[in-house]
């Protein structure tokens, strides 16, 4: 398979506004990002996605753009974004920003004059309809909204005020392509992409069986000959990274957006662990991963992450974020950084922080949470019960700001934070994970070391053994003489680990371990510690 930087890079996600505050406005900010830069090299991590700091009425934290070229006050300037881009490529690293162009706010000036009249020029710029038909939408029971001033609908995947922008339009592909170059002008290494494969509708947007079932809104004819025409007209003019965020995709389909002989992406978020499945389900785990590798290995690249700003946290989701939340963070971090494809870390889960549990709706900010609380509240839900059934995967769980000390709102501002500080940062901060070797920081510190250091992480073939065990996930690396075998109990109780006959080895060498081992210990058969995680190296015999 071909070579290349990205394939071997560590992605650290920065969620800019719970990040770091250096003006006390009480959001994070692109200083605050620059400020810390030495912090998320001493990480070891590469490259940085930037979420979207984009001007923004902010209804959907910036994920509703109003003007694509310029920034955010709340996060900088276009001043400061420069030197962020110097600062990040000054240490080595790159820098990728999000594209979020399946959708404009509804104060973009295009909108605004869209809505103006039915014959302004730039009314095709959205979608518009006389009649609506029976979709969801992501945050509403619609995907139309009625306007009053032309008396027709638009469309809107997300929030209402997240309006569609019309693909089938070549002046806004036009538009779209222009504004890509000019960040990329700028120096940017790359672009992870909203939603990327909702650009195209379905003609005539027919009545859904199960409107419930929002796969309709994504994945329709069209979207790769939209994705090729950016490849030919703006991607491949740059040496960059790709990532799609593309829900309701199969690797039959995934390899149609990342094949490397394709020209659209490079790689893809598939959403197969984080958003079908509410807790850890191990045989469904195994299934995806072996699906995903057996469909893009040798073709097109995978992604591995299990939390972002969208995703509770992964501790609190899937591992255990009391008695074990050191060792079920770190067995985690295992996990990510030794299946194939690219690992993504979001920011804080390198010190394993945990999701929250605020005591009132006020309290939360997400604008998906918000509304179908309201939505449900309308249809007569009771409002404890329906606050209580939204808590667990409410993305303001993994939203809170990034815990850098013990002190007043974590450090991480001088003002009043815009969302609450998770209040356990007096234990779980940045300031004690870089004072204690243990910390779960430095085992993530140590997987990226292995990575570097090792082409069998990133290059090396998968094969997954003992399938049918409940507790423990292990699998072999292997990339021409090098064979390296990962071991990890993800369960809260021991578990007995069997090296299956067909594995045979003359001597092993322990790389990495969550918990002191011994490593002259036989691994023939063993019992594994809660969330246990092993990796070996095998020597000699197949
Ligand atoms: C993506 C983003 C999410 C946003 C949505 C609409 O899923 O990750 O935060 O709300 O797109 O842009």
């Amino acid at each position: 398979m071909k070579k290349t930087w990205w394939k071997e890079a560590v992605v650290y996600q920065v969620y800019w506004r719970s990040f770091y505050d250096t003006d006390g406005d009480g959001y994070g900010d692109l200083e605050g990002v620059i400020q810390k830069l030495d912090y998320i090299q001493e990480l070891g991590a590469d490259v940085i996605w930037l979420n979207p700091c984009y001007e923004s009425p902010d209804v959907d934290n910036g994920y509703d753009i109003s003007n694509y070229e310029s920034i955010m006050p709340k996060a900088g300037n276009i001043a400061i974004f420069d030197r962020l881009i110097h600062e990040v490529h000054t240490r080595g690293m790159k820098l990728i920003m999000d594209l979020v162009v399946n959708h404009t706010s509804n104060q973009h000036p295009w909108f605004l004059e869209s809505r103006s009249s039915k014959d302004n020029p730039k009314r095709d710029y959205y979608i518009w309809r006389k009649e609506k038909n029976n979709w969801r939408s992501y945050f509403t029971p619609s995907t139309w909204e009625y306007d009053e001033l032309t008396g027709e609908y638009y469309f809107h995947s997300f929030a209402v005020e997240q309006p569609d922008l019309n693909w089938k339009n070549p002046k806004v592909r036009e538009e779209i392509y222009r504004m890509m170059r000019f960040w990329l002008d700028k120096g940017i290494d790359g672009f992870r992409m909203d939603v990327i494969n909702l650009l195209a509708k379905i003609d005539g947007f027919p009545d859904a069986q199960n409107p419930q079932d929002i796969s309709y809104l994504g994945n329709n004819p069209g979207i790769h000959e939209y994705l090729q025409e950016m490849h030919e007209k703006v991607l491949k003019h740059y040496d960059i990274f790709t990532v799609g965020e593309i829900p309701f995709v199969t690797p039959e389909d995934g390899v149609l957006y990342v094949g490397e002989n394709r020209g659209e992406l490079h790689t893809l978020f598939h959403f197969e662990v984080c958003d079908y499945m509410e807790s850890w389900d191990m045989m469904k785990v195994k299934e995806i991963q072996k699906r995903w590798y057996e469909g893009l290995w040798g073709k097109g690249w995978n992604s591995q992450f299990l939390n972002n700003h969208d995703h509770t946290r992964l501790v609190t989701r899937f591992g255990n974020d009391t008695t074990y939340r050191v060792e079920s963070a770190k067995c985690f971090a295992a996990l990510l950084h030794t299946l194939p494809g690219m690992p993504y870390i979001y920011q804080g889960e390198e010190i394993g922080m945990t999701g929250v549990r605020f005591e009132s709706i006020d309290d939360y900010n997400d604008i998906a949470m918000k509304n179908k609380y309201m939505e449900e509240v309308e249809k007569g839900g009771n409002p404890r019960e329906v606050f209580e059934s939204l808590l667990p995967l409410s993305r303001d769980n993994s939203r809170t700001p990034v815990q850098w000390n013990d002190t007043e709102n974590a450090g991480f501002t001088s003002g009043t934070p815009w969302i609450k500080v998770n209040p356990n940062y007096k234990k779980i901060n940045v300031e004690q994970a870089l004072a204690d070797p243990d910390s779960v920081f430095y085992f993530y510190q140590k997987l990226i070391r292995l990575r570097k250091e090792n082409e069998v992480m990133v290059y090396g073939t998968y094969e997954p053994i003992l399938e049918e065990d409940l507790q423990i996930y292990s699998y072999l690396r292997s990339l021409e003489k090098e064979r390296w075998l990962v071991i990890l109990n993800i369960s809260d109780q021991p578990a007995e680990f069997k090296l299956p006959d067909f594995i045979s080895y003359q001597a092993k060498e322990l790389l990495l371990a969550n918990y002191p081992a011994n490593a002259d210990e036989s691994i023939d058969s063993f019992t594994l510690q809660p969330y246990e995680s092993r990796i070996y190296r095998l020597r000699g015999k197949e």
